[in-house]
């Protein structure tokens, strides 16, 4: 048996005691293949939750792709090179016009950071916009913006936070189009508040999956709406792609094509280099242009020949193994289980999610809707004793989180849905 309360000592000697860390007993993991990881004494966990490893834990094709270019050249990116520039070819023919041009970073928060600069660069304005419970990255700036956990940063004067509608808690007899006029008016008024300080409007930084907030249902419209009160503020629309991008939908290849905007920059991370650390920054070249002659903007690491060749390995599987299809399938299959699961089970309280991308919110009563955060922990937990990796989400920690590797099949459904039962039965 492995020793994991020795490592988790030494852990907490080398690494302190509140790096972050999953489940009551953590997960010692050693090795992973496609859905699949396995700790250190062999036992195999279903993995519902990881959306770093893509297109799968240690896919042979972007293993084979990274170590190929590791052994033929890698150093920084002041050099051309091939693959660097097909990659960022690749990459930006899958966006709208104007988004035709890229600028590769090393994680979300890089990314977030230099897509703010870019927006204060054009708009001239300081102000930013973010929703009342989100992460976007963990610089100064952007911690100081972090609404959805503790931070020792105050809340900057030059930033606004508005609540996202959540149509389980908020529809309260509004219809859809009541709702997000109810988001428009948040913007209108921060903009306003923002102004009568004379702060102008930089940008709207938000994911329109608001997955850190807890994947409400999206209301249809609502971000167009938002989005023109930003622009006629001489605002710029960012869109965080970190959690939503890369085809997680099944929909389409990106989050915000869901909402029918196109924003003025994207920002991407997580599943980009399937592990490999890999993010960036989509924009219209000729703000990359004009920015680039302003400030010299230089990422040693960043979308480095290594990077690249794993992002294009990436976007290879993507499409030869028709991930957003095996998305918009096997997602479909999983969510009608899960409302199965919801008409039999009362402390299901809602289902929610889209593609491979899942939740269901937990309640402790059906008519006040009383969100349980215990009982999601324990349910989290007892799910991690079963052998399924999952998490949970959301303004009130109530709503289990499931966002397996795109490669996630209807069997590995049918076994989390099972499991899952089970769990629900047992509590
Ligand atoms: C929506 C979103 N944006 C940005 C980030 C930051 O990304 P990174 O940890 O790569 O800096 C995260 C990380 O969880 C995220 O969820």
């Amino acid at each position: 048996m492995s020793d994991d309360a020795a490592l988790l000592e030494r852990r907490f000697r080398v690494m302190g005691r509140n790096a972050p860390l999953f489940y009551d007993r953590p997960v010692h993991l050693v090795r992973g293949h496609g859905v699949w990881v396995e700790d250190a004494d062999g036992r195999r966990y279903l993995d519902v939750y990881n959306n770093v490893p893509h297109v799968g834990h240690c896919h042979p094709h972007v293993v084979e792709a990274i170590a190929r270019q590791a052994a033929t050249l890698n150093l920084h990116t002041r050099y051309l090179h091939e693959t660097v520039v097909a990659y960022a070819e690749r990459l930006t023919a899958t966006f709208a016009e104007p988004l035709d041009a890229a600028v590769f970073t090393c994680s979300g928060t890089e990314s977030n950071e230099l897509a703010l600069r870019l927006a204060r660069y054009r708009s001239g304005g300081r102000g930013i916009i973010v929703s009342d419970f989100s992460y976007h990255g963990n610089s100064e700036t952007l911690a100081a913006v972090t609404t959805c956990f503790p931070v020792p940063e105050p809340f900057p004067v030059f930033a606004r936070k508005v609540p996202v509608p959540d149509p389980y808690r908020d529809r309260q007899g509004r219809d859809d189009g009541a709702l997000g006029d109810l988001f428009a008016a948040k913007i209108a008024e921060a903009v306003r508040s923002l102004k009568a300080e004379g702060i102008p409007l930089a940008a709207l930084l938000i994911d329109t999956l608001f997955a850190n907030e807890g994947l409400p249902e999206p209301v249809p419209g609502y971000v167009a709406k938002a989005v023109a009160i930003v622009h006629e503020a001489g605002g710029q629309f960012i869109c965080d792609e970190v959690q939503a991008g890369f085809g997680r939908t099944g929909d389409a290849m990106w989050g915000h094509q869901l909402s029918g905007v196109t924003p003025d920059i994207v920002t991407l991370g997580k599943p980009m280099g399937n592990g490999h650390p890999l993010a960036g920054v989509i924009a219209p070249a000729e703000l990359i242009d004009s920015f680039g002659k302003a400030a010299t903007y230089f990422n040693t690491f960043g979308g480095n020949p290594v990077s690249a060749a794993a992002g294009m390995a990436v976007l290879d599987v993507i499409e030869d193994e028709g991930l957003l299809e095996n998305s918009r399938r096997v997602g479909a299959h999983v969510r009608a289980g899960l409302e199965r699961l919801m008409a039999r089970y009362p402390i299901i309280g809602n289902v929610r999610g889209r593609g491979l991308f899942f939740g269901i919110e937990i309640i402790a009563d059906a008519g006040e809707k009383t969100p349980d955060p215990a009982l999601t922990k324990r349910l989290v937990n007892m799910m991690r004793d079963r052998g399924v990796l999952l998490s949970r989400i959301g303004r009130y920690d109530n709503i289990l989180k499931m966002r397996p590797p795109m490669v996630f099949t209807t069997a590995d459904a049918d076994l989390l849905l099972a499991t899952l039962d089970n769990a629900l039965a047992a509590l």
